[in-house]
């Protein structure tokens, strides 16, 4: 094995509130190989998000990170602004889901691409501009040069999300980390931006964060599913689809339509409502809608065990599949 690009272990998110901490991810591990791709998926609010916020210095003022997230053989979890900010935007470029967050409305779009490359690569004005028009060209935006010259606001979603997807491979990141890049978007439109980021980010390490395991999966080898912050399952594309080992990766995979073997009319859907951070259940925290739970889920901490090579399942219970 070569080593790994990224390497999260113990990864914990806490955000501080009046009623009490907040635990958005409670201890997560896993690497990352150079060239990889990894989606992490799970319902709205499981801790996608600020697991990567953790990883990138980005968390909100109330919020706290620790553990260990180790990027190219360097330590980012209290690491400084100065080294994070270097890291951003070049080794590691950024995806986000709402392009209006991450653009700026007062600079032209040449402006942004080209401050990005100046800000980290040590080149002149004019070829940082060659840069911005040809990196314009591979996310397929039609004239380059007048969309150079244009603000956000006068470009559609679409669009914005493909300036986006520029800006963060302008500087040819090591690792790519799209966080629901799609949600935003037409669906028409998503799988034209999905393919895109396939074809561009070919032979670089990404982690693409998604709700929807089956639109991740077109894009991974390897997915991560995170319930109440923590990692429940993590496998191949393949075993999680195939032989899923964890009863909420199961209740997800029966929760989505166009399975084989599925009626369209009999769509499950899991039951309750995930967790409040604020107030977890004891032991497994998905036990309360788990219909395979017996007294050890309500007692016992959960731990990932590799139940076969690359496979992990943090189910506290052996079910047959
Ligand atoms: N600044 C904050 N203060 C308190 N709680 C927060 C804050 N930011 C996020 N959270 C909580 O952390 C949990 C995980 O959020 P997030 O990682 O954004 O979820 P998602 O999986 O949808 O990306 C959510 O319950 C959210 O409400
Ligand atoms: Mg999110």
């Amino acid at each position: 094995m070569p080593s790994p690009l990224l390497s999260i272990h113990q990864l914990a998110v806490s955000f501080h509130s009046e009623t009490g901490p907040i635990n958005a991810v409670r201890g997560v591990d896993f690497d990352l190989q150079p060239g990889e791709r990894l989606a992490i998926v799970g319902e709205s609010g499981s801790g996608k998000s600020q697991l990567m916020n953790a990883m990138l210095g980005l968390l909100a003022g109330n919020g706290k990170g620790s553990g260990s997230a180790i990027f190219a053989g360097k330590e980012l979890i209290g690491a400084s602004e100065r080294q994070l900010n270097r890291l951003r935007g070049s080794d590691i470029g950024m995806i986000f889901q709402n392009p209006m967050t991450a653009l700026n409305p007062f600079l032209r779009i040449g402006t942004q691409l080209t401050e990005v490359l100046r800000q980290h690569r040590n080149i002149s004005r004019r070829a940082a501009r060659e840069a911005a028009t040809a990196m314009l060209e591979r996310v397929r935006i039609p004239e380059p040069g007048r969309r150079l010259r244009q603000y956000p606001h006068e470009l559609s979603g679409g669009m914005r999300q493909r300036v986006m997807i520029a800006m963060a491979l302008i500087c040819a990141p090591k690792l790519v980390i799209a966080d629901e890049p799609t949600t935003a978007l037409d669906v028409t439109i998503q799988t034209d931006i999905l393919q895109l980021l396939g074809e561009l980010t070919t032979g670089q390490s990404l982690i693409f964060i998604s709700h929807d395991l089956p639109l991740a999966a077109g894009l991974c080898d390897r997915a991560a599913v995170m319930y109440a912050g923590r990692i429940v399952e993590l496998g191949s594309i393949d075993e999680i689809f195939r032989q899923p080992a964890h009863p909420y990766t199961r209740a997800l995979l029966r929760a989505t339509p166009g399975q084989p073997g599925q009626q369209q009319e009999a769509l499950f859907t899991i039951p309750g409502q995930p967790p409040d951070p604020a107030a977890l259940p004891t032991g497994c925290a998905f036990h309360p809608r788990c219909q395979a739970a017996r007294k050890q889920c309500r007692e016992q901490t959960p731990v990932l065990r590799e139940i076969s090579p690359g496979h992990w399942n943090d189910c506290l219970i052996d079910i047959d599949p």
